[in-house]
C-alpha cells in the first residue's frame, strides 16, 4: 500500500445540490469534516450528476450548486485542507460509471431500495435511475476512498460499491479500495421538529415546522422551534421515551451546539420556567451557532469570482487523483493508447 494511503484516512462524501441545507446536515455532518479535516483527507463531491435523474430547471440547478458550495464553505470546510468540487467538472467519473456498468449485473441495481421506491408506480422510468448507484460508486472508488459518511438510505449503495469494486479487482487485479459506509453517531442525529420520530431531512425541509434550515433567519428559527412538538410532562430532561421525543430531540439539539454532558445539560435548565423558556435558550443556541455560517456563506456568494477560484481549486486537486486513477483502471482493461 503507498504510503500516502496509510496515513490519513480518505473520507469521500457526495451532496446533491437539492433542497436546502437544513440543520441537521451541518451538526451530524458537515461540521464533523470540518472539524476533522486536520487528520482526515476529505472529499467533498457537489453530486450534480445525480440530481438530474429527476428533472430540473436549468437556472436552478446552477444556482442550488454554487449555493451549495459556498455553504460548505461556510461550515468551515476550508479549500486548503479539503477537496470541494463539482462532480459534473471531472468527467473521469462518468468514464468509469460506464466501464463499471459493464460490470455490473443489473439484478445488483433492481434490488436497491431506493430505486424500487423511485420507480414504483412510475409510467416511465429512466436507465439514470437505475445506474444512479454506478455513478456513485464511481465516485467514490476513483478517490481511494477509506470511508463513506452517509444517512441510512444511502448505506445500501456503499454496499454495492464494494460489491462493484471486489468484481472489478477479481476481473482485472488488485485496482480500487473496498469503502466502509459510516454513519453518524446515535446521540448526534437530529429529529424534524413537527415529528420528532422521524429524522430533520432536506427532503422535507419545506414542510413548515419541521427543519431548522441553515439560511432560515433569526424570526423563522425562532418561529419554527417556538412551534416544535412537546408533550404534556413539562419536565426537562433527556428521554428515549416515544412520547417526550420532542423535548429529547430540542435538548439534543442544545447538547450538540453547547458540547455539554448530559448532566450538564439539565443543570442548565434546572432553574427553566417551562417548555417555553427550554425553547426560547434553545432557539438562542441555535441562532448564535446558524448566524456566524449565514454572515460567511453570503460574503461568499456576493464574491463570484473568489467562489469562482475556490471551485477551480477544488477541481484542480480533484482531477490530480481521478485522472490517473481512470488510466489505471483503462490500461487494466486495454484501453490506454500504449501501442504495445
Ligand atoms: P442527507 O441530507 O440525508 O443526504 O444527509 C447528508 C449527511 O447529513 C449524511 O451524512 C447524514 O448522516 C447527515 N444528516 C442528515 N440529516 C441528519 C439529521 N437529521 N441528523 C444528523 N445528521 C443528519
Ligand atoms: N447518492 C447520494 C444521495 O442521494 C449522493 C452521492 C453521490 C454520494 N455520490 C456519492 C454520497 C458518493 C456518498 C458518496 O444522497
Amino acid at each position: 500500500m503507498p504510503a500516502s494511503k496509510a496515513k490519513k484516512n480518505r473520507i469521500l462524501t457526495g451532496i446533491q445540490p437539492s433542497g436546502d441545507m437544513q440543520l441537521g446536515n451541518y451538526l451530524g455532518a458537515v461540521k464533523n469534516w470540518a472539524k476533522n479535516q486536520d487528520i482526515q483527507t476529505n472529499f467533498i463531491p457537489v453530486v450534480d450528476l445525480h440530481t438530474i435523474t429527476v428533472k430540473q430547471d436549468p437556472q436552478e440547478l446552477k444556482k442550488q450548486t454554487f449555493s451549495l458550495v459556498a455553504m460548505l464553505f461556510a461550515c468551515g470546510i476550508d479549500p486548503e485542507k479539503s477537496t470541494v468540487f463539482i462532480q459534473s467538472h471531472i468527467q473521469a467519473h462518468t468514464v468509469l460509471a460506464w466501464i463499471l456498468s459493464c460490470t455490473t449485473p443489473i439484478g445488483w441495481l433492481e434490488r436497491m431500495i431506493q430505486y424500487k421506491e423511485k420507480s414504483h408506480n412510475q409510467e416511465r422510468v429512466s436507465a439514470g435511475l437505475l445506474t444512479y448507484p454506478i455513478l456513485m460508486a464511481a465516485d467514490i472508488l476513483i478517490y481511494d476512498a477509506d470511508e463513506v459518511p452517509v444517512g441510512e438510505d444511502q448505506k445500501q449503495h456503499v454496499e454495492l460499491t464494494r460489491d462493484i469494486a471486489e468484481r472489478f479487482n477479481n476481473l482485472y487485479g488488485e485496482t480500487f479500495v473496498l469503502p466502509k459506509a459510516i454513519m453518524p453517531e446515535v446521540g448526534a442525529k437530529l429529529m424534524g421538529l413537527d415529528n420528532p420520530l422521524i429524522k430533520m431531512s432536506k427532503s422535507h425541509a419545506h414542510v413548515r415546522g419541521h427543519a431548522i434550515r441553515m439560511l432560515d433567519d433569526s424570526k423563522e428559527i425562532e418561529r419554527s422551534i417556538k412551534r416544535a412538538v412537546t408533550d404534556s410532562y413539562n419536565e426537562i430532561r433527556f428521554s428515549n421515551d416515544k412520547e417526550r421525543a420532542g423535548v429529547n430531540n430540542l435538548l439534543g439539539i442544545y447538547q450538540v451546539i453547547t458540547g455539554k454532558t448530559v448532566k450538564e445539560v439539565e443543570d442548565d435548565f434546572k432553574d427553566a420556567r417551562g417548555y417555553g423558556d427550554l425553547k426560547s435558550r434553545v432557539a438562542g443556541v441555535v441562532i448564535s451557532e446558524v448566524e456566524p455560517v449565514q454572515k460567511r456563506y453570503y460574503d461568499l456568494l456576493n464574491d463570484p469570482a473568489e467562489l469562482r477560484r475556490l471551485i477551480q481549486k477544488g477541481d484542480n486537486s480533484a482531477k490530480q487523483y481521478a485522472e490517473p486513477k481512470l488510466a489505471d483502471v483503462l490500461k487494466k482493461i486495454g484501453l490506454d493508447r500504449d501501442g504495445n
